[in-house]
């Protein structure tokens, strides 16, 4: 063979191995878990990358880090940006609870963390201490739910973070107007047992008597007409919500395993708490990067949420999602505002938002004005706005 050929062929192959190991990459799937007690072995089933959910792939101890668990799992530039599900078993017989684990395969060799837990069903909720607001002047009670893993796998630090207002109503009947709470709590362990939602941690922030000119931005000059006078108030609700973001987050982030920056933090509440959550995502939207509105108060002052705040405040980045929603008892003027809050959501869409995506809508039909009827949809917007989503990627 004269030489330069031979050259030229070895210079080939080299090329063609390179391409080869360019395209090998690899996933470090890493499960994190410290219950007790400790794991003696743990395997991995999933629908892709030579996972499977019929038998588990075995993983290995970290050398390193005896709560770690890692494989690794080979791909090339086909299966990039493919979705793939996992889960991680104890002795390859003992399912993680919750959703499948979810990863899009990252464009090149990198590592994702699982952080399973095996035997909890259940959060719990508790109120978890008063809190001073600097910017009232008044103090309130906080109660903070925790889902089924945080006590069981306390190496994992929770990403969604929900910030709710009239926290007395959401858990607990003993202190919940009229005696009814929303359940919240169980509402959000079966999704989570279940598989419909990602795991999420609540922070009720209870009102306070001054619950109206709190859950308000605006001065309403006649909210209420007592002997065809005008009753007007209302306007603290900037204050209000400085104190969740200055003083009750942070407050939450000493006591929690949490992260709250963007997108982690949303925030949720029925009636003026509804309008004064909207209000919060619209106007905030580097903080709260989801809101919840239920039954929302849209016919304050005039309307002003839907003719001036939506139009004086440009409108939030990508990735900001809003549900609303109402029943339509009863007969008018209240009919739960049903058709205030489909002014709001048709002018939404105008702005560019889709329905299904980053807003959502629901008519509950009878649905009342009250607790019991939040309670019982609540788990509509949690899986419209929790459903299991991919987990972050680290290049390595
Ligand atoms: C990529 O991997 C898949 C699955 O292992 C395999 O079927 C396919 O042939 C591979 N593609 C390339 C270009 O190597
Ligand atoms: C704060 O509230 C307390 C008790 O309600 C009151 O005595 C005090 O004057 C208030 N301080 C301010 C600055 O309004
Ligand atoms: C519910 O509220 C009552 C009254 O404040 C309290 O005694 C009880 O411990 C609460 N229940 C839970 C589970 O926190």
């Amino acid at each position: 063979m004269p030489r330069t050929l031979s050259l030229s062929l070895s210079v080939l192959v080299a090329i063609a191995l390179a391409v080869v190991m360019v395209n090998g990459m690899t996933l470090q799937v890493q499960v994190l878990y410290n219950g007790t007690p400790a794991p003696s072995s743990m395997a991995l089933r999933g629908d892709g990358l030579g996972l499977n959910w019929n038998k588990g792939a075995s993983m290995s101890k970290s050398p390193s880090n005896q709560y770690m668990w890692t494989l690794d799992l080979a791909f090339n530039a086909s299966q990039v940006g493919t979705l793939l599900q996992m889960k991680p078993l104890v002795g390859d017989s003992t399912w993680s609870i919750g959703a499948n684990m979810q990863v899009v395969v990252p464009r090149s060799s990198a590592s994702v963390a699982l952080y399973p837990w095996f035997r909890s069903k259940s959060g719990r909720y508790s109120v978890v201490g008063s809190v001073y607001s600097p910017q009232l002047n008044n103090t309130r009670p906080i109660v903070v739910y925790t889902p089924p893993s945080y006590l069981e796998n306390t190496l994992k630090v929770q990403r969604n973070v929900l910030v709710m207002q009239d926290g007395q109503n959401l858990f607990n009947a003993s202190t919940a107007f009229g005696g009814t709470p929303w359940n919240c709590g169980s509402t959000i362990d079966q999704l989570v047992v279940q598989g419909a939602i990602d795991e999420l941690l609540v922070i009720g922030v209870y009102n306070t008597p001054d619950r109206l000119d709190e859950y308000t931005y605006s001065y309403d000059p006649c909210y209420d007409t007592v002997r065809g006078k005008c009753v007007g108030g209302g306007g603290k609700g900037d204050l209000y919500l400085d104190f969740v973001i200055e003083t009750v987050v942070p407050w939450s982030a000493q006591r929690f395993r949490i992260a709250t920056a963007r997108p982690n933090l949303g925030i949720m509440g029925s009636s003026l708490g509804a309008l004064i959550s909207c209000y919060a995502a619209w106007t905030r939207p580097s903080v709260f990067s989801k809101a919840g509105c239920m039954s929302s108060s849209f016919w304050w002052n005039t309307e002003d949420f839907n003719n001036v705040i939506l139009k004086d405040y440009p409108p939030p980045p990508a990735g900001e999602e809003f549900y609303l929603d109402s029943g339509d008892c009863c007969p008018a003027p209240s009919g739960d505002d049903r058709f205030q809050t489909l002014r709001v959501v048709g002018h939404l869409e105008e702005l560019g938002y889709k329905m299904g995506q980053n807003l959502f809508h629901y008519l509950d039909q009878g649905g009342q004005h009250n607790e019991y009827y939040w309670g019982r949809r609540f788990h509509i917007p949690m899986t419209d706005l929790y459903p299991p989503s991919p987990l972050p990627t680290t290049p390595q």
